[in-house]
């Protein structure tokens, strides 16, 4: 792990499992670090080694440059700092919290008002990757806000800046968790598949994860995604017909071999729906335009 260029005075408020991992980071990068919980016990650890447990969130505030928030939602924030939000303004908040791009709008505007500098983010890692350089933290907000503490994000992980719209992080956070249950749910499929002919998961991982996404499904999509930013779909190689024959043959595979089979019948559902907009002779990833509309209609 890299010395930080610069230290910093920091505070973290929250201290669940994610808070104690960033506070444990900072401590060990030199940072000198001042915490916040509201179950203060929760600080034992991190007092011992070196940090400073403040007496009030109002001390918590005003002790450091920047003020780490790792709480359970956006609503806390303000179940936390409304009784103390005086002592907001001059303040520098990163919001690393969960949340929806709404909520981290609404936090941004509630910021303003107290006169604190606000930059939200979200963490992609689980606790115990916090600190190595190649986990990914999202930003957005003022990007002067993100430039000026770089040093002290940089501690934590690989810092992305992705804009000025306050709602991105968040926004980027769930479309990456979006695709990580859709992916882990067709793994999960896939392997009931094999498995109904008892081949183990293990096994079977092999040839679909270490061969089939790397090779086939990751470059298919790299070479696609500029298409999807032109709503162009070409059938060139495999039209929707073909797509959702494919489709059909998962569905009755499924029956077949006595496991579930709502998954590709869902799949297929959305190929039907791009079908009757009038993209038969196109390839599946014209489901696009059916999940770019609210209704999915
Ligand atoms: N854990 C992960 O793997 C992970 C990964 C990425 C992002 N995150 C995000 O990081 C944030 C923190 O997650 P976490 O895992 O550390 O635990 P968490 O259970 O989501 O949050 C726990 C923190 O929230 C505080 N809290 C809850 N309700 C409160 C209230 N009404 N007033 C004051 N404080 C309150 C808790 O205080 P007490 O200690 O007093 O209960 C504790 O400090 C979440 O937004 C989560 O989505 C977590």
């Amino acid at each position: 792990m890299t010395a930080p260029q610069s230290t910093s005075s920091v505070t973290v408020v929250g201290l669940g499992p994610m808070g104690i991992a960033l506070a444990e980071t900072l401590l060990r990068q030199g940072h000198s670090l001042t915490v916040w919980n509201r179950t203060p016990e929760k600080a034992d650890g991190l007092v011992a080694h070196g940090a400073h447990r403040a007496a009030s969130i109002t001390e918590a505030i005003s002790a450091s440059e920047v003020i780490l928030l790792c709480l359970k939602d956006y609503d806390t924030i303000y179940d936390i700092f409304d009784a103390a939000d005086h002592a907001l303004r001059g303040s520098v908040l990163v919001n690393l919290n969960s949340g929806t791009p709404t909520e981290a709008h609404a936090a941004a505007a509630w910021a303003a008002k107290t006169g604190a500098a606000y930059l939200d983010g979200a963490i992609m890692v689980p606790p115990f990757l916090v600190g190595n350089p190649e986990s990914v933290f999202l930003y957005s907000g003022p990007r002067q806000i993100f430039d000026q503490h770089h040093a002290v994000l940089a501690t934590l992980g690989d810092p992305r800046y992705l804009g000025a719209d306050t709602g991105l992080a968040v926004l980027y956070n769930t479309a990456l968790l979006d695709l990580m249950y859709a992916t882990m749910n067709g793994f999960l499929h896939a392997a009931a598949l094999v498995g109904s002919a008892n081949v183990a998961a293990e096994t079977f991982a092999e040839l679909a994860l270490d061969w089939f996404v790397p090779f086939v499904v990751t470059p298919s999509l790299v070479e696609q995604a500029p298409n999807l930013d032109k709503a162009n779909y070409p059938g060139d190689f495999g039209t929707m017909e073909m797509n959702l024959n494919a489709l059909d043959h998962i569905t009755r595979t499924s029956v077949e071999q006595g496991i579930q089979p709502d998954l590709p019948q869902l799949m297929r559902a959305f190929g039907e729906r791009a079908t009757a907009k009038g993209y038969r002779t196109n390839n599946y990833l014209a489901v696009f335009e059916i999940f770019k509309q609210s209704s999915g209609a």
